[in-house]
Parts: C-alpha cells; sequence; structure tokens
C-alpha cells in the first residue's frame, strides 16, 4: 500500500438509539485514501459521513473490520494501538476541522492555534511565535489576537484549518467545513485547502453534501445506505 495512506477495511458501526433500538449505521466500507489526494465524502444527511471520519479518524473503533494507517513507511492497525499511542497519533499526524472541535471562543486566535503546540509539549514562547507566522501565512496577520467568537464565521473556519495543520499533519479529515459560510468564505476556504494540499501535499478528506466542495476534490466517494457505492476520479 506505498501510495496508500489509510485503509479502511468491511467497516460495520451500529449505534443504539434512545430506545434501545439499533441503528446500523454503516453496513460495510472499503476505502483506500492516497497519499496526497482530497477525497471528498458525499451523501445525504444521516448516510453514515461524520460517523465515517471519526473512525478513518481514530476518533472512534468499528464494531467490524478494520483501519491501517501507513506513515513513515510503518503499517498498522488502530484497533492494536493503545489510547495513548492513538492520543499521540492524533496529536502529531492528523488535523481535524470537525463541528466538535470548535475554536475556544474566549481564546484568542493565536491561543486556538499554538494549542496543538503546547498539548505536544512544546513551550509557550515558541507555540506562539509558530502560531503567528502561519496565520500570517495564512493572510489572519490582521486577526491574531481577536478572540475566536469576534472572528467571522469564514475567519474562524480558516483558523481552524490553520489549527488542525499546526503541527505539520500527514491527513486533515474536515467535517462540512463550509456548513455554515456565505459563498465568499466558502471560496476563501476551499483556496486554502487546495493551496494546502498542493503546497505541503497534506491528504484531505473531506465530508460534504456541497457539490461546491466535490468540485475541488481529486475523487469523490459517495454513500449510500451505509456503504461507499461509487469512488468517482475526477479527471
Ligand atoms: N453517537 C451516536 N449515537 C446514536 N446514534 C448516532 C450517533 N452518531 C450518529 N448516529 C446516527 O447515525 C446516523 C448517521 O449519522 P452521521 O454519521 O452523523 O451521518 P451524516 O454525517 O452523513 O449526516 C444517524 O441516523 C445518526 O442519528
Ligand atoms: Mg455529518
Amino acid at each position: 500500500m506505498s501510495n496508500i495512506i489509510i485503509e479502511a477495511k468491511g467497516i460495520k458501526k451500529t449505534y443504539k438509539s434512545d430506545k434501545k433500538e439499533k441503528v446500523e449505521v454503516l453496513k460495510g466500507v472499503d476505502i483506500a485514501i492516497e497519499k496526497g489526494e482530497l477525497l471528498c465524502i458525499m451523501g445525504p444527511s444521516g448516510v453514515g459521513k461524520t460517523t465515517l471520519l471519526y473512525i478513518l479518524s481514530t476518533l472512534e473503533l468499528p464494531d467490524q473490520g478494520k483501519v491501517l494507517y501507513n506513515l513513515n513507511g510503518e503499517i498498522f492497525e488502530v484497533q492494536k494501538k493503545s489510547n495513548d499511542e492513538l492520543a499521540l497519533l492524533r496529536n502529531k499526524k492528523i488535523g481535524f476541522v470537525f463541528q466538535f472541535h470548535h475554536l475556544l471562543p474566549e481564546f484568542s486566535a493565536i491561543e486556538n492555534v499554538a494549542l496543538p503546540l503546547l498539548i505536544g509539549g512544546i513551550n509557550e514562547k515558541e507555540a506562539k511565535i509558530k502560531a503567528k507566522k502561519l496565520l500570517t501565512d495564512l493572510e489572519l496577520g490582521h486577526r491574531l489576537d481577536s478572540r475566536a467568537s469576534e472572528l467571522s464565521g469564514g475567519e474562524q473556519q480558516r483558523v481552524a484549518i490553520a489549527r488542525a495543520i499546526i503541527n505539520n499533519p500527514d491527513v486533515v479529515f474536515a467535517d462540512e467545513p463550509t456548513g455554515n459560510l456565505d459563498t465568499n468564505s466558502t471560496k476563501n476556504v476551499l483556496e486554502l485547502i487546495i493551496n494546502l494540499q498542493k503546497q505541503l501535499g497534506i491528504t484531505f478528506v473531506i465530508a460534504t453534501h456541497s457539490n461546491e466542495v466535490a468540485s475541488i476534490a481529486d475523487r469523490i466517494a459517495h454513500m449510500i445506505d451505509g456503504k461507499i457505492v461509487e469512488i468517482k476520479r475526477k479527471s
């Protein structure tokens, strides 16, 4: 799997609803994510896109099937790693732009972006210097000390992307990254994602139901009824 960064095989996931009914969300998903690609996972609301992102990104384990990572010449199965090893993997190698990974509203843009560095053990001064440089590179230099809650939706999402890439991850997972944005901010965020993919070689896996987001994908995986039914490569 030399050109593959993540491979999922036979992924099944069932949730119990409040009434104790079981809902089989993923019914056997197979997918191989190529190094450096921008892959969009598309499908109607409720089909299991977010659940699949959680499992691919190691935040949740599947009930059946396995997830393999191929990083720095090492191939390993996510299920065989300890929680501590997975936490380290997520901090160092994986970026998240997820709805539940909101920015801390009372913290400044710099503080939000510096946080993964601090968690990774870098001292505060160095972390802030790095965060400032990245935000400036991403054309947010005028917003460094603004609280996250004072930023526009598009700015917040770009800060969230900065936070996701501050540790130079190999792969970034994004869940509906333009979900709440207007046309102009959507354009800015998509341009930023394309640049990061092309210039830094970061692999992106994006769940979306937006055709505009899908337009920047190298490949689009369509989900129906808990499965990926088709993967199309754009020419
Ligand atoms: N933690 C959970 N507990 C119970 N049901 C869940 C949980 N997470 C997701 N579901 C259910 O799984 C289905 C798929 O959800 P989700 O993965 O969020 O789909 P999508 O992102 O495609 O809209 C939905 O029916 C949702 O209600
Ligand atoms: Mg979702």
